[in-house]
């Protein structure tokens, strides 16, 4: 059987073809799962999507109409996934429920120590052979506090690295960690945790109740010279409001692998082209601010383990097996 993979990076698609060399033929396209590439999966029982495809009702209806039955997605999340019209046109949705925690934790602190040390004006300086230090004072983060939005999996790999660095854990979730715990973390309520924070790190699913958690509100709860990272989803962050406290001078950096309408953007090259979107165009102007392109999980270690998790949804549904990563049906 021939899956049809959609928005598939250059260095993923060697791995795809690895992977599901003997089992199944895959076709991988660059292109991402929109209203106007659906129609291409005609006649594909399973496709394969990418973090930011559009698995909303009406993408959905197409590709049912055309004969798909499965849809096996490349991430954890998946809030881009119409669950209820999914489960309606009887198809099966798996994502990947576990991988490398580390990837993304590890790019977070890249984020936090790049913003904190100012790493890439430092390397923009020495490419121009300006070897001054005015600008560059970080600080140090042994002693001072981290805090830690969503202690799951990879906020608990975030807290280990804190832990490493001599920093006090603050963390807030609806259900305590015990390995959190065990490294010292104290839980406590959200504004608690944003009023002593030096280092807010967030590692929440984004949901309703999770869409915008960094509202004008909490941002002005933060400490003006707190480090902010959200290497989670845009949408946990208020963006207008961020760009906001950055005009009034706020915050020592603040890190984003994710933003919140970065569906069209991320992944492309835009390089050439007037962007639309004043809120990102404003925010990569401010020198304290670091944005990546939804990048924190794209370690050779994690894509092949997404790889190898999405073939074993593909052989799942293939065999009429159920596993923790099926999503549609629910039961
Ligand atoms: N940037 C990237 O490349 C990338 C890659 C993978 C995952 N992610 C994001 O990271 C998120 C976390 O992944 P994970 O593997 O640690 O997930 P996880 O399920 O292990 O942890 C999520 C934590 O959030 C908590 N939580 C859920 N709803 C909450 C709520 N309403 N209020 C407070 N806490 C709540 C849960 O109790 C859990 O402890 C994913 O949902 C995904 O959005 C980003």
């Amino acid at each position: 059987m021939q899956i049809l993979a959609f928005g598939v990076q250059a260095d993923e698609q060697p791995l795809i073809e690895e992977a599901f060399r003997g089992h199944h033929d895959v076709h991988c396209l660059d292109v991402f799962l929109t209203e106007d590439t659906a129609p291409i999966a005609a006649g594909h029982e399973i496709v394969s999507t990418s973090v930011n495809a559009d698995l909303g009702a009406g993408v959905l209806e197409i590709l049912a109409a055309g004969g798909t039955r499965m849809v096996a997605q490349r991430s954890t999340g998946f809030n881009n996934v119409d669950l209820v019209a999914a489960e309606r046109l009887g198809l099966t949705v798996a994502r990947v429920s576990y991988y490398s925690p580390y990837s993304v934790a590890e790019f977070a602190w890249t984020l936090a120590m790049a913003v904190n040390r100012r790493v890439v004006r430092a390397s923009t300086r020495t490419r121009d052979f300006d070897f001054r230090l005015h600008g560059l004072m970080g600080r140090d983060l042994h002693g001072r506090t981290a805090g830690v939005l969503g202690t799951g999996k990879i906020g608990e790999a975030f807290a280990r690295i804190a832990h490493g660095f001599g920093m006090r854990l603050l963390g807030w979730d609806v259900a305590e960690n015990p390995a959190c715990l065990e490294l010292g973390m104290r839980y406590v309520p959200k504004d608690e945790l944003l009023a002593e924070a030096d280092l807010v790190s967030l590692h929440v699913p984004l949901m309703a109740e999770t869409q915008h958690l960094i509202d004008a509100n909490a941002l002005k709860a933060m400490k003006d010279d707190a480090i902010l990272v959200n290497s989670s989803r845009g949408g946990l962050i208020d963006t207008a409001a961020l760009v906001g406290e950055l005009r009034a001078g706020r915050f020592t950096g603040v890190g984003l692998d994710v933003y919140e309408a970065e569906a069209g953007l991320f992944f492309l090259d835009k390089s050439l082209e007037a962007i639309a979107d004043d809120t990102l165009a404003r925010l990569v102007t401010f020198p304290n601010v670091l944005v990546t392109s939804h990048q924190a999980y794209y370690t050779e270690d994690a894509v092949r383990q997404i790889v190898d998790a999405t073939l074993r949804n593909v052989l799942d549904y293939r065999a009429g097996r159920r596993s923790e990563n099926v999503l549609v049906p629910r039961s």
